[in-house]
């Protein structure tokens, strides 16, 4: 396992929820940390709750913008780990009702945004260095009604690294699949009833309760820091898709 002192990780995404754990994560075993999103405002909150000891620099930029993406990494400079945790909240009609600018916005954002993420990344990536991008229990157990574009989404994601992993080797290319994780997306789609949700849920699974951030946060770690890890899928759901 390599250590991660003065390593250079972006987590796009890590203004917030799993994003930021990484960051905090990273930034105590001693890494740089570059977050990007694209509020910067969130940005700016994030850097001083992160603290960091001038180790944390905030990019504002939206990865569904090829323009924004290639900034991001001319601003950033060589660097060790991509990661990218960036999302919005998916669709969830039924399919007969979907909207279809929102589907397209949303895979946009989500996996077009990867792909410009991959292009641009792979010219600054040092050596040794890697790229991981996470999909999410929702391929496994999409919601009924309303799960299709999110599973199909997600589940792509397995074969991108997939097939990124032979192409861009010896950069290494990985996924991490969450199950539910208790950030401020929650908060965005269901607000006060995520109580209910989490109590029902986290009494379901094997592990008994909803993850953080910091529970999901050693998956990214562990793949930066594994040289052997490529291609792969990583389930970090406390036993989600057992039940
Ligand atoms: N939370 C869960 O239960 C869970 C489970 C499995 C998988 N996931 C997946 O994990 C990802 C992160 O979820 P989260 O819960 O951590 O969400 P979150 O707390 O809402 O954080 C999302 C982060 O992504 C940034 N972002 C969103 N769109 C962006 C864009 N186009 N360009 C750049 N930055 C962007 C946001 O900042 P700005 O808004 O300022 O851009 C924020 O920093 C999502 O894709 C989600 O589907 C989440």
């Amino acid at each position: 396992m390599t250590n991660l002192t003065g390593k250079k990780i972006i987590v796009v995404g890590g203004s917030s929820g799993i994003g930021f754990g990484v960051a905090a994560a990273a930034l105590e075993n001693g890494a740089e940390v570059v977050i990007v999103g694209r509020s910067a405002d969130k940005l700016k909150a994030a850097e001083k709750r992160l603290g960091g000891a001038g180790r944390v620099t905030g990019i504002s930029a939206n990865m569904a913008s090829e323009t924004d993406v290639a900034r991001l990494f001319e601003q950033a400079g060589a660097f060790d780990h991509l990661v990218a945790t960036a999302g919005t909240p998916p669709p969830n009609y039924p399919v007969g009702e979907a909207d279809m600018d929102f589907v397209r916005q949303f895979v946009d954002g989500k996996l077009i945004g990867a792909v410009m993420l991959a292009k641009h990344a792979a010219r600054k990536l040092n050596e040794g260095g890697s790229m991981i991008f996470t999909s999410g229990i929702n391929k496994d157990r999409p919601p009924v009604p309303g799960g299709s574009v999110v599973a199909a989404v997600a589940g792509s994601f397995t074969y991108f690294a997939r097939a990124l992993a032979l192409e861009l080797a010896p950069t290494r290319v990985n996924i991490v699949s969450p199950g539910w994780v208790d950030t401020e997306m929650w908060d965005e789609i269901v607000g006060a009833a995520k109580t209910g949700y989490f109590g029902e849920m986290g009494a379901r699974i094997p592990a008994g309760r909803i993850a953080t951030p910091a529970d999901i946060a050693p998956a990214y770690l562990y793949l930066m820091q594994n040289e052997f890890m490529t291609g792969e899928t990583v389930h970090i759901d406390g036993g989600q898709r057992l039940v």
